[in-house]
């Protein structure tokens, strides 16, 4: 199969990465991971690509060096798909459009409700009944592109941010690459 070549954007832990690392060396998984970048040096998640040889791009945080840094090497590996998985930054309107292609993002709420940072905390306060993660596309306006898929499940009252944070987890790892799937086929 002719698979997508493709960049994950990380922060931090790398969960979502590794998954999507290991799907995609399944044969029938439509992505190729050509490059990991993280803004973070020390970003756990950078074992995963170190593990599995992927080349790997830190950058700092000068916007616009960065991100004519990340555009060369994008070139160079004919990146056709960029997936932000825990990517902590905002990408500018100017890399949005130089890219040009699909960028998609996955988010830990059920969007349109809660963008942006501590959804567990703002579902637990606002006594919402469930909660879940989104994937959708990266506009230039944060957590507003259009979804691709959400997943869900009910919050009970012994909930608090950190089971959210189990329980979203656990579900954006297939929500990920379901939405990858959907979008590739
Ligand atoms: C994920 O839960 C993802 O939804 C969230 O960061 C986490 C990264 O975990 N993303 C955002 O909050 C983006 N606004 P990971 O590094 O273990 O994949």
């Amino acid at each position: 199969m002719v698979k997508v070549n493709t960049c994950v954007f990380i922060s931090g832990k790398g969960s979502n990465l590794k998954k999507l690392i290991l799907n995609s060396n399944n044969y029938n998984f439509p992505i190729k991971i050509k490059l990991v970048v993280s803004n973070n040096k020390k970003a756990e998640g950078l074992k995963f690509a170190r593990k599995w040889s992927i080349p790997y791009l830190i950058i700092n945080n000068k916007q616009n060096l960065s991100e004519d840094k990340i555009l060369i090497k994008i070139k160079y590996y004919k990146v056709n798909l960029i997936l932000l998985a825990g990517y902590m930054k905002i990408l500018s309107k100017n890399f949005i459009r130089s890219f040009g292609k699909s960028i998609i993002n996955i988010h830990p709420s059920l969007l349109p409700k809660f963008k942006g940072l501590n959804t567990f905390e703002k579902a637990l306060s606002q006594k919402e009944k469930k909660t879940g993660c989104t994937v959708h596309y990266v506009t230039e306006k944060l957590d507003s592109g259009r979804i691709i898929l959400k997943k869900f499940f009910y919050i009970d009252n012994k909930d608090n941010i950190e089971t959210l944070k189990k329980k979203t987890q656990r579900l954006e790892y297939n929500a990920f690459s379901e939405a990858i799937i959907k979008i590739i086929k």
